[in-house]
């Protein structure tokens, strides 16, 4: 039997890293963390103001992910963060070398449609337009998998599970 996966569930916004990613764990048994919970007390008071994050905002917060899913090594586990430029998947693996990406990847008529219906959340077209232009897809070098989100949450969740299995043959 192969070791279980770390996975981290990347993506623009709202492409469905929060639907898609407790619906893995649960499918590979392992527990998920939601990315958005290890930001910093002072990064959290910058979004609550409505202050956009700089990269020097975002180190802690990726180390303090990258340390969870070190911790998981060797047991499995997912946890979704955006992980959108490749220097932030750098400073993930620096933390916890064997963590594999599933990108989940989606058209984005789809997603502004999906992020237009959620409700709770204000998001502006220019804030998908940003996260579209800051995407750096998974390169050759980088363990992972890029699953398209068309379809219900189920199938995509079965696309995921199937290529991450492909990953290990
Ligand atoms: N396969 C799907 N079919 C229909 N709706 C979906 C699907 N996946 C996600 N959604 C809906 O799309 C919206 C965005 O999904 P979700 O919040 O999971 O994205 P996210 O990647 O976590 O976004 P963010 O980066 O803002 O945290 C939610 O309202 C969710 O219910
Ligand atoms: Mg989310």
């Amino acid at each position: 039997m192969s070791t279980p996966h770390v996975v981290v569930v990347m993506g623009v916004a709202g492409t469905g890293k929060t639907t898609i990613g407790p619906l893995l764990a649960a499918g590979l048994g392992v527990p998920y963390a939601e990315g958005d919970d290890f930001h910093p007390a002072a990064n959290i008071a910058k979004m609550s103001a409505g202050v956009p994050l700089d990269d020097s905002d975002r180190w802690p917060w990726l180390d303090a992910i990258g340390q969870w899913a070190h911790g998981r090594a060797g047991l499995g586990g997912v946890v979704s963060s955006s992980a959108l430029k490749r220097v932030y998947r750098d400073r993930l693996r620096a933390e916890a070398p064997g963590a594999v990406f599933l990108h989940l990847t989606g058209d984005r008529a789809l997603i502004e449609k999906r992020m237009a219906e959620r409700k709770g959340h204000f998001m502006p077209t220019a804030l998908l337009d940003s996260q579209f232009a800051t995407l750096q897809p998974l390169q050759e070098d980088e363990a992972g998998v890029s699953v398209d989100v068309s379809g219900t949450p189920e199938e995509i969740t079965e696309r995921a599970v199937a290529a991450l299995r492909r990953l290990d043959n």
